[in-house]
């Protein structure tokens, strides 16, 4: 098998190469033992075919090469390439990577390892794929997933739906794994409702970058739950995750509310998410909003076709238009009650009151609805392009000034095309920890506010950067205390400045989890 063979002669390459790179002042005992571990040897990869992936992201804009991809089998594997790398004097840094969705790097390392732990998918028996347990019926009734930390959202959703089952709290996009939006937050629509998705997490596997294998929760090895949970890859790897799941709804009364003035758009979104816990008829399920900008092109796709022609002239009429964003779940049997429900949450709403539009779908196609965008953008060659993304959280307080100063200023006089913006309120107060590793805005509501860029061109990159900045520099120089969310690529300094009070936590914690800083180096945190 001349195939074998030359995978047996590529991964001895790697084991040399990487010899070459990290152990400059390596002595002749932790060489040997690299060597004698054939396990590991066997799955590091430079393979060309995939190679390339590993040096890149859904960003595209920052790249490194790293010196090898590791594709572990099990946990243990994941142990063995930790071990090693803190046995030796000169230690190689070790990048978990999910799917890369990442857009500043974080998955990527230099002169390190890749670690992919989506190759953890082929041990699914293991119990690295998803198990939904049975519910436990004494005391309250609790149903959960154990994931592995390299599955994807979908494949969670889709395991729990068999069991007429879903998670919580779901982000846009479901196709991140589930160890990548717990190293970031993981927020979205229902986040106002059950918190980030790091708040929805009831046991983790982590292995520490001093190569611990830990199980802890909020009474068991806390301060290693809590490092983890939105830990930017910092102190361990998540192996696995208990996720708590709630009863599906079959189907999703899907709305969109059309407004030209901030203030009647936000006011709405903020009153429709102080809900009361106890009403569940006067609660939405799910909040967002979005701009619509006098830019081409322009997304109508939510939109009848009979409807784009009074859109767009609204559109171009206000130069900016606001879409309240939300949803009411609902089953099969409640169908005649989900009308009467949507008519309640929309009573006193000041919405331009002939612009509201509504779709029925199955709750599956609601909660996978980027999904079509993802097919429709790779048919057009614009997925794997450049996406210069800012990705902020803004206090309640000075959103209105964040929307003159931003949206209407800096963003509709620039008029720089693509890409779409995201701005809606989420509840911080009972829905966060503060022991988590984010930071957020110091107020019981902040507003997320996504620029989802994306650009065709190396030169519309360089713009939209310059426009980034623009707009940090304007919420620094107008005293918005603004919290950037998904960062990477900045220096120590920055980092310090961006964890503030938090940062000694922060840094007493690597010293605790991963003192020789061999974990995620691509953030630049400590590099
Ligand atoms: C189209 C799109 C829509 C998105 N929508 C949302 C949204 O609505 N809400 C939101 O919050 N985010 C959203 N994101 C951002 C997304 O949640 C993050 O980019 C997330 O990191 C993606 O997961 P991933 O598996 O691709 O992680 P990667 O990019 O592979 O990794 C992210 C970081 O986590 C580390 N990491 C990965 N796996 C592990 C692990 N098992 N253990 C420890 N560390 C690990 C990596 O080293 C890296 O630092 C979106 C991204 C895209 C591309
Ligand atoms: C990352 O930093 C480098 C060097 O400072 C810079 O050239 C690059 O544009 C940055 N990339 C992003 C995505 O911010
Ligand atoms: C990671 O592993 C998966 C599953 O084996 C594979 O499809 C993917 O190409 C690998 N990623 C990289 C960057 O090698
Ligand atoms: C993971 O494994 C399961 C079970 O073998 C399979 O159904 C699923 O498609 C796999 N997912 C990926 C992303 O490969
Ligand atoms: C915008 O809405 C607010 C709140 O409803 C209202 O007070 C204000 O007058 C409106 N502004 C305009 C220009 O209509
Ligand atoms: C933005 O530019 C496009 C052309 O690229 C133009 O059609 C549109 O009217 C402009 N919008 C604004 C608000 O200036
Ligand atoms: C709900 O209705 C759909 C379509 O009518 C049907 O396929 C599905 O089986 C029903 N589900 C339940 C739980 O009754």
């Amino acid at each position: 098998m001349p195939q074998r063979n030359l995978v047996l002669f590529s991964t001895t390459m790697v084991v040399l190469l990487l010899s070459s790179i990290v152990l400059t002042q390596a002595q002749p005992r932790s060489w040997s033992a690299f060597q004698a571990s054939k396990e590991l040897a066997t799955k590091l990869s430079r393979n060309p075919q995939t190679f390339p992936h590993a040096s890149t992201d859904y960003g595209h804009i920052v790249h490194k090469t790293p010196v090898a991809i590791f594709n572990p089998s099990s946990v243990s594997d994941i142990l063995a390439l930790i071990h090693f790398s803190n046995s030796l004097p000169n230690p190689f840094p070790i990048a978990p990577r999910g799917k890369a969705h990442s857009v500043h790097g974080q998955a990527m390392t230099k002169d390190g390892v890749v670690l992919n732990m989506t190759n953890l998918n082929s041990s699914f028996q293991n119990g690295l794929g998803v198990l939904v347990s049975a519910c436990d019926g004494k005391g309250p009734l609790i149903c959960y997933a154990d994931v592995g930390g390299g599955q994807m959202w979908i494949d969670v959703l889709h395991a729990s739906l068999e069991r007429g089952l879903t998670p919580l709290s779901l982000t846009d996009y479901m196709y991140a794994t589930v160890g990548g939006t717990l190293s970031n937050a993981g927020m979205g629509g229902m986040s106002f409702r059950f918190g980030p998705q790091i708040s929805n997490v009831l046991e983790l596997d982590v292995i520490t970058g001093k190569g611990d294998l830990v199980t802890c929760s909020k009474e068991q090895n806390s301060e290693a739950f809590y490092a983890a949970l939105g830990g930017l890859g910092q102190f361990g790897v998540i192996t696995r995750a208990r996720i708590p799941l709630g009863p599906a709804p079959t189907r999703v009364k899907w709305l969109r509310l059309l407004y030209n003035n901030f203030t009647a758009f936000s006011r709405d979104q903020e009153h429709l998410i102080s809900f009361s816990e106890r009403n569940d008829i006067a609660t939405a399920d799910y909040v967002e909003g979005m701009l619509l900008l006098n830019q081409p092109p322009l997304d109508l796709l939510f939109y009848p076709a009979s409807d784009h022609q009074r859109v767009t002239s609204l559109v171009t009429q206000y130069g900016i238009i606001y879409i309240l964003e939300l949803a009411k779940y609902y089953y099969n049997n409640s169908q005649a009650h989900v009308n009467e429900e949507v008519a309640y949450l929309l009573k006193g709403l000041n919405f331009v009151h002939t612009f509201v539009f509504e779709r029925d779908v199955s709750y599956e196609e609601f909660v996978n609805r980027v999904y079509p965008l993802e097919q429709m953008l790779r048919s057009e060659g614009l997925w794997e392009v450049p996406h210069p993304w800012l990705n902020l959280w803004v206090p309640r307080s000075r959103i209105s000034d964040f929307d003159e100063g931003v949206f209407k200023d800096i963003v509709l006089k620039q008029n720089i095309t693509g890409g779409s913006f995201l701005v809606y309120p989420t509840n911080r107060r009972n829905k966060w920890d503060d022991r988590m590793t984010p930071i957020t805005p110091d107020e019981d509501v902040f507003y997320v506010v996504d620029f989802l860029r994306v650009a065709k061109t190396f030169d519309v990159v360089d713009k939209l950067q310059v426009q980034n900045k623009q707009i940090l520099r304007f919420c620094n120089d107008a005293g918005i205390k603004i919290t950037e969310y998904l960062i990477g690529n900045k220096t120590h300094q920055q980092w310090v400045e961006h964890f503030g009070p938090k940062w000694k936590l922060f840094a007493d914690r690597k010293t605790e989890f991963d003192p020789k800083k061999i974990l995620s180096p691509g953030h630049g945190i400590f590099q």
